[in-house]
């Protein structure tokens, strides 16, 4: 499997060129909304554990025509108007959230919330113009285990023309499957994980596949994207056979990138690295999951040609994004509380209900997707600063995600090392941390944990901004 070349993108104005969808003559009409790209969520089937075949599987499409593997990774424009069309092939309704992405409300993609489902056999139009580089994705928002369990969630790389440039780039899609031996899905969760640390798949895939080969060219600096996309798992990653600097975080540059050790990131974060291959043709690399007991690889990175002789302090540094910072000295704080909770009965829902209700936000739980909103966490004023006071009230991780809006962590009782502005934060048990944000977008925006089980089972709430 080749690397994608950034090298020929980057030779001068080519750089408008071939390398993305729209192609050259974007710049003539940079501000004019380009015609959409048809997004078609269907069914496919696919070889995920072993040779058995997965019938069922979830996908998203490029046009209206059978697509079949991972969904393709989206690439846009730090800037530039984006458009897709979500056309729904699958038999029960969906919606597509830009995860991490800072655009309207109204193309955010939570059903009731900020809008109508689109039905089987219907079509949404989502326009907007990403404001942020990095990497982030792009998921359902409906009956989300199930679909996310499926097969639905594919990466965003948003493209700066002002990026460093590397030899390569490797974007990787980290998630599990629970698949019984047959190769069938079985049940999506168990209430047991539920009501615990969520329900790990069976068979673990980066780009849909296990263990996969990348090549890339030797003595070359290569962008790793990495995208844990699972609706479960927190990855703690690692490098065997090179050395790696980790650039950006949930899609956002690092003051000052740091070598790569260990690193602890949660459904819905991100990490981009720095990786520079080993000198010797066919020298491997090993990316691995250093979480629990028995360590296990990811995915493999394979030197191929002559030595490039980069040098990982060539990597020049990526431009911030223009987020907004908090005025810490009026801002108003927002308790934002996570427990366990063993009230209130789950009711049927068109997104689909797990029929449990174990978490909840300020003792209130919501799945989220439900015609029957409840009141807002807090209803903020636009442009005002906040700083949520997020306190983790049980023995469990949780991935926080906020939708619309970037927040920076201030402090917490268990970190020392603060990260760039983010949309996710994964909170460790007993953690309390403060987070500040501007609310500069309008709309509802809804707040929740990323382990999908939790979201549904009553970890989700919103923030009104006017
Ligand atoms: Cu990644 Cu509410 O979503
Ligand atoms: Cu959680």
């Amino acid at each position: 499997m080749p690397a994608i070349s950034r090298r020929t993108f980057l030779q001068g104005s080519a750089a408008l060129g071939g390398a993305f969808a729209f192609g050259a003559g974007m710049a003539a009409r940079a501000s004019a909304t380009p015609d959409p790209q048809l997004l078609t969520a269907q069914f496919t089937q696919a070889k995920i554990a072993g040779d058995a075949i997965t019938p069922k599987v979830m996908t998203y499409g490029l046009g209206d025509t059978p697509a079949e593997g991972t969904p393709p990774v989206l690439r846009m424009r730090k800037g530039e108007p984006y458009a897709a069309r979500l056309i729904n092939r699958l038999d029960e309704p969906t919606t597509v959230h830009w995860h991490g992405l800072r655009i309207a409300n109204a193309m955010d993609g939570v059903p009731e919330l900020t809008q109508p489902y689109v039905y089987p056999g219907d079509r949404f139009d989502y326009v907007f113009t990403p404001p942020d580089a990095g990497t982030f994705w792009y998921h359902p928002h409906c009956n989300t285990l199930t679909q996310m369990g499926s097969g639905l969630t594919g990466v965003i790389v948003v493209e700066n023309p002002d990026d460093p440039a590397f030899d390569a780039e490797v974007v990787l899609n980290l998630r599990d499957w629970r698949l019984g031996a047959g190769g069938a899905f079985i049940d999506p969760f168990k209430p047991r994980d539920a009501a615990r640390g969520g329900t790990y798949g069976t068979v673990r895939t980066a780009n849909w596949e296990q263990e996969p080969t990348y090549d890339a060219p030797a003595g070359g600096l290569v962008r790793v994207r990495i995208a844990a996309t699972d609706v479960t798992r927190i990855y703690t990653v690692g490098l065997d056979g090179a050395q790696a600097m980790v650039i950006a975080l949930d899609g956002n540059p690092v003051d000052k990138p740091f070598a790569l050790d260990r690193y602890d990131f949660g459904p819905g974060q991100r990490i981009d690295l720095a990786l520079r291959m080993p000198d010797g043709e066919g020298q491997t690399v090993a990316l691995g999951n250093f979480r629990g007991s028995r360590p296990w690889t990811i995915a493999r990175f394979k030197a191929v040609g002559a030595s490039l002789k980069r040098d990982l302090r060539d990597v020049a540094p990526l431009p911030a994004n223009p987020i907004a910072e908090a005025d810490l000295s009026v801002a108003t704080r927002v308790p934002v509380d996570l427990s366990a909770t063993a009230e209130h009965k789950a009711t049927p829902s068109i997104c689909g209900s797990l029929g449990y209700t174990f978490w909840a936000i300020n003792k209130v739980p919501w799945p989220g997707d439900t015609p029957d909103p409840i009141a807002p966490i807090e209803e903020m004023k636009l442009g005002k600063s906040y700083v949520l006071q997020i306190a983790n009230r049980t023995p469990h991780a949780h991935p926080i995600h906020l939708h619309g809006l970037s927040f920076r962590i201030l402090s917490s009782n268990k970190r020392t090392f603060l990260p760039p502005p983010t949309d996710t934060i994964l909170l460790l048990p007993d953690e309390q941390a403060e987070v500040a944000l501007v609310a500069d977008n309008l709309g509802d925006w809804v707040i929740h944990c990323h382990i999908i089980e939790h979201q549904k089972t009553g970890m989700t709430g919103y923030f009104k901004i006017v």
